[in-house]
């Protein structure tokens, strides 16, 4: 599939117009950023790896019915997606405290959330990410209730299928973040699954083997990657 423009950079990932108007190229970057674009770094190998992870997961989600736009794995860092028109909105499922739920609500880092809970928030890097509620989706136009529902729905069935996927590979999800478009009339999910995204311990260690290593400056940072798709069995090609 030819790219053709770039219809848009962000801070990971590049989206390109191809011969098919209801399809898409999105290209995985080396970059990576926290904290609302404030920390960045190039990291090597991270573009290939998020790619592959990611190719792997929507592949596990569409075998459970979940509709998402992946549709290829193009190349090493690209793969043929659906044009799905975005909702602005960020789903968040928590099965386990950590990050940013901790300080605004100062509760300690690990504490079990039963039953896992939901968060909403803008993506809008300028507000740093502001959490909502439904009544502002309606209120704003972001989504009508109809998508927000399904939204809802589709995320905890996300964590149903990963919860027990990760198990399998000796790992906790403690949480993640998802975001959906629509695609000729039905909520899809679209952007990624990656460790950029998500929050993963081991489940005897609680080591953290996602982003926070680069949050937080722990290093080793594509390599939990790599450790957490070796342990999935996510083929990816040796360094
Ligand atoms: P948080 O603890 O910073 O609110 O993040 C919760 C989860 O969602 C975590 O796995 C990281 C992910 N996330 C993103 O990937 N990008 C975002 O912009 C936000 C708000 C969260
Ligand atoms: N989602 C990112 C983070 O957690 C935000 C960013 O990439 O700027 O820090």
């Amino acid at each position: 599939m030819e790219c053709r423009t770039e219809l848009y950079a962000g801070k990971a990932k590049s989206v390109f117009t191809t011969d098919d108007p209801d399809k898409l190229v999105l290209r995985f970057r080396n970059d990576t950023s926290a904290f609302d674009g404030k920390k960045v770094a190039q990291l090597d190998r991270k573009g290939m790896v998020n790619n592959r992870f990611n190719a792997f997961i929507m592949e596990k989600l569409e075998a459970t019915g979940i509709p998402t736009h992946h549709e290829a794995l193009l190349s090493d860092n690209e793969s043929l997606v659906k044009n799905l028109d975005m909702l602005p909105v960020e789903c968040v499922v928590r099965n386990i405290a950590a990050g940013s739920l901790c300080k605004r609500l100062g509760v300690d880092e690990g504490i079990d959330l039963k039953p896992p809970t939901f968060e909403f928030f803008l993506k809008n890097d300028d507000l740093g990410d502001p959490m909502i509620n439904e009544y502002h989706i309606e209120s704003f136009g972001w989504g009508k209730r109809d998508e927000v529902e399904a939204m809802k729905v589709l995320t905890f069935k996300v964590n149903d299928v990963l919860t027990a996927l990760f198990k399998t590979a000796g790992l906790l999800l403690v949480d993640y973040k998802l975001e959906f478009g629509r695609y000729h009339g039905a909520i899809v999910l679209g952007d990624e699954f990656t460790p950029d995204g998500c929050r993963l311990w081991d489940i005897e260690t609680r080591e953290k083997l996602d982003k926070d290593r680069f949050r937080q400056g722990l290093g080793g940072v594509v390599e939990a990657y790599e450790e957490v798709a070796a342990r999935l069995g996510v083929n990816l090609p040796s360094a």
